[in-house]
């Protein structure tokens, strides 16, 4: 019968046959110990010389490493597995002979493996990683959509910026100018007038000079927007999304987080209501830490979101940020005109930054006079405009970085990890 890895559990005592690679072999002269990936997962296939036949024999024993081949044995439970069963091999047919494969078990420095991307995914750590990463877009799309969310796509190439003009992707698009999207958010606004409640998940681009272990040139983000809904509830939504995905991945991906060595109790923890702070308070307590030079006006860098990520073992959330520092878009706090109805998700164990969100300002008149202030006089934000002239009602979302996600919950380093093929300040290539 053929199955997949992922399966074998429930064909124990049966024979099956798997379509397969060979990770790794190690061999007593007598038995061969065949390690298994089939993109399910990985599974010991062990071929005992004297039950085999010599065909069988030679073929297991010529295999390279990353060979394809079939393979055919009776599923036997084993405790010492991390998936609870072992092959024990009757056939082996080979379909391709892999030749000089060049990721070896023995190490390997970043850059090489980086050069070597589309054969390092098929390493047992980067195929654990991208299964986390499966998993949070599949209770991303599970979490909205029993909440009542429309998926809605915002376009790639557009003719506004959403955050900034500073880090615009400029590309031609005919004879006018167009920009590769750096968020979704000004569409997902027009959506939310028209569907209450949406969420977007796609690529988002930022030609960021960034060269640190949490920026991306290309990443992935998730944008909920939502009508009627006011700058507290919204922290609610998050920290509902946030705890949901993080105990998905607890419940879904155990062989993974064993695969990555992560420290599961941390994750266990991640349990809304989660911790608020104002940027107020957040200033104080960056000082207390022995950030003397901080002021009042200031951004965060990684090293002060880190400091006050070590104060938490929940996600904290940072609110009310001064008005100068954060969008055009953010409504501004009702008794303070100089802070905004704002926060961002500070992830522990310093993974940074993982939510932007705020309340939109949904006033024509104070959003005129913000278009002034950052002179967007151009034809192309007049339609976000209108959004407040036709039934403007109050409104809130955020955009949640998948890649920061992911490497929180994986516990990888680095977040060039944690997407398939990664886009960095110098590379573009595989
Ligand atoms: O804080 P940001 O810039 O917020 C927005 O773009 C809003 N328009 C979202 C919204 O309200 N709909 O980005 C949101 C998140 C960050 O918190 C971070 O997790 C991630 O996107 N992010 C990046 N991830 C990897 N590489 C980069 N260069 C990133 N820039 C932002
Ligand atoms: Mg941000």
């Amino acid at each position: 019968m053929k199955t997949t890895i992922s399966k074998l559990n429930e064909h124990v005592g049966q024979t099956v046959k798997i379509g397969a690679w060979l990770n790794n072999k190690r061999s007593s002269g007598k038995i061969q110990f065949l390690q298994l990936r089939d993109g399910t997962g990985f599974v010991q296939g062990v071929a005992v010389k004297k039950e085999v036949s010599e065909e069988t024999w030679e073929t297991a024993k010529g295999l390279t490493q990353e060979s394809s081949v079939y393979v055919t044995g009776v599923v036997r439970e084993d405790d010492r597995s991390q998936t609870g069963v072992e092959l024990t091999v009757t056939d082996v047919e080979l379909i391709h002979q892999a030749v000089d494969y060049p990721i070896t078990p023995k190490e390997h420095g970043t850059e090489f493996l980086m050069d070597n991307r589309h054969l390092w995914l098929r390493s047992k750590r980067q195929h654990a990683v991208m299964r986390v990463r499966n998993e949070i877009i599949r209770a991303t799309y599970e979490f909205f959509n029993d909440n009542g969310f429309v998926k809605i796509d915002p376009p790639i190439l557009t003719g506004s910026s959403a955050e900034g003009t500073t880090d615009l992707f400029h590309t031609k698009y005919f004879d006018e100018d167009a920009y590769l999207s750096q968020s979704g958010q000004l569409y997902m606004e027009a959506a939310a007038m028209a569907f209450g409640r949406v969420f977007s998940f796609g690529p988002t681009f930022r030609a960021e000079k960034s060269k640190t272990r949490r920026h991306l040139i290309e990443f992935w983000m998730i944008e909920p927007e939502m009508a009627f809904v006011e700058h507290e509830e919204s922290l609610e939504i998050q920290e509902n999304y946030v705890s949901y995905i993080v105990q998905s991945v607890l419940n879904n991906c155990k062989t993974e987080l064993q695969t990555l060595d992560r420290d599961v109790s941390k994750l266990e923890k991640i349990q809304a209501p989660f911790p608020r702070i104002s940027y107020d308070e957040a200033i104080d307590l960056l000082k207390e830490k022995g950030f003397d030079d901080i002021e009042w006006g200031e951004d965060f860098g990684a090293p002060h979101e880190t400091a006050i990520a070590e104060s938490f073992d929940k996600p904290v959330f940072i609110t009310n940020y001064p008005k100068d520092i954060k969008a055009f878009y953010m409504k501004p706090h009702p008794e303070r005109d100089e802070v905004v109805l704002c926060a961002d998700l500070i992830a522990p164990e310093g993974y940074g930054e993982i939510i932007g969100g705020s309340q939109r300002i949904d006033d024509l008149e104070l959003m005129k006079q913000r278009y002034e202030e950052h002179n967007l006089t151009d034809e192309a934000y007049k339609w976000y405009l209108e959004l407040r002239q036709y039934g403007s009602v109050p409104h809130s979302g955020f955009g949640l970085g998948l890649e920061r996600t992911v490497a929180w919950l994986s516990g990888v380093e680095h977040v060039r990890e944690t997407i398939p093929f990664p886009r960095l300040l110098n590379r573009l290539y595989p």
